[in-house]
C-alpha cells in the first residue's frame, strides 16, 4: 500500500523550503504519497493520526530551529513518538563536519530536549549563505561567522552547501524502512 507522508518544513530564508521540496520529490519517486506543507500554515483541524509517517525539515539560526516549528513538535510530540519520524536538521555547520564549533547532533539534541520528540532519523542537511537576500546586518554577521569557519567571505555571490545526492539517498532509505515495517 502506498505511504502517506506529511513533510512539514519551516524556514527563513527559503534554502529549507527548497530542500523540503526537494525531498519530498524524491520520496514521490520512491512512490509515497507526500503533503508538503509549511509549519505555520497548517489547517487548525491538522492531526498526524491521517499520515503513515511524518518528515519534519528546519534550519538552524542562533542554535535553534524556527519556533513554530518547535511549537508544532512540542504540540504533537506523543504522536510523532508513536510513528516513523524523521527531522531533516538544516545548518551550516553540516556543511563543515568535524571543523564545526558545535557539532549538528548538538542542534538536534537541543530540539529533542525542548520538544519530547525523539525522531526515528535525523539528516544533517547543509544549508546555505544567502549573502544576496541577507539585510547588512545579517550580511556583515554572517560574513564574519563563514570567514571564521574559512567560508566564503564574497558577499556578492550566494554559496549552496546542500548535497542533494545525500538527500536523495535519505529520503530513498526512510521510503524502504516504512515499506518493509
Ligand atoms: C542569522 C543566522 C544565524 C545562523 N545561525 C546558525 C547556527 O547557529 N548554526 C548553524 O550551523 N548555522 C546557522 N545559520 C545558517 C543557516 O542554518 C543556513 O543559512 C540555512 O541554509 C538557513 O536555512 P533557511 O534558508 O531555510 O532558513 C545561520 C544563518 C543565519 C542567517
Amino acid at each position: 500500500m502506498q505511504k502517506r507522508i506529511a513533510l512539514i518544513y519551516g524556514t527563513t530564508e527559503g534554502q529549507t523550503r527548497k530542500i523540503a521540496e526537494h525531498v519530498a520529490q524524491a520520496l514521490r519517486k520512491a512512490g509515497a504519497d507526500v503533503a508538503l506543507m509549511h509549519a505555520a500554515e497548517l489547517p487548525l483541524d491538522w492531526t498526524p493520526a491521517n499520515s503513515d509517517a511524518i518528515v519534519v525539515a528546519a534550519s538552524v539560526h542562533q542554535a535553534q530551529v524556527q519556533p513554530y516549528v518547535r511549537d508544532f513538535v512540542e504540540r504533537h510530540a506523543d504522536d510523532l513518538n508513536a510513528m516513523p519520524t524523521a527531522l531533516v536538521l538544516v545548518s551550516l555547520n553540516a556543511a563543515l563536519g568535524e571543523m564545526a564549533d558545535v557539532p549538528p547532533p548538538e542542534y538536534a539534541k537541543a530540539l529533542r530536549d525542548q520538544t519530547g520528540w525523539s525522531p526515528t532519523v535525523v539528516e544533517h542537511a547543509a544549508g546555505a549563505l544567502r549573502y544576496t537576500e541577507y539585510n547588512w546586518l545579517k550580511r556583515m554577521v554572517m560574513r564574519k561567522i563563514a570567514g571564521d569557519q574559512g567560508m566564503s567571505t564574497d558577499t556578492s555571490r550566494d554559496v549552496e552547501f546542500t548535497d542533494w545526492e545525500a538527500l536523495d539517498r535519505f529520503a530513498k532509505a526512510f521510503h524502504d524502512v516504512l515499506r518493509t515495517a
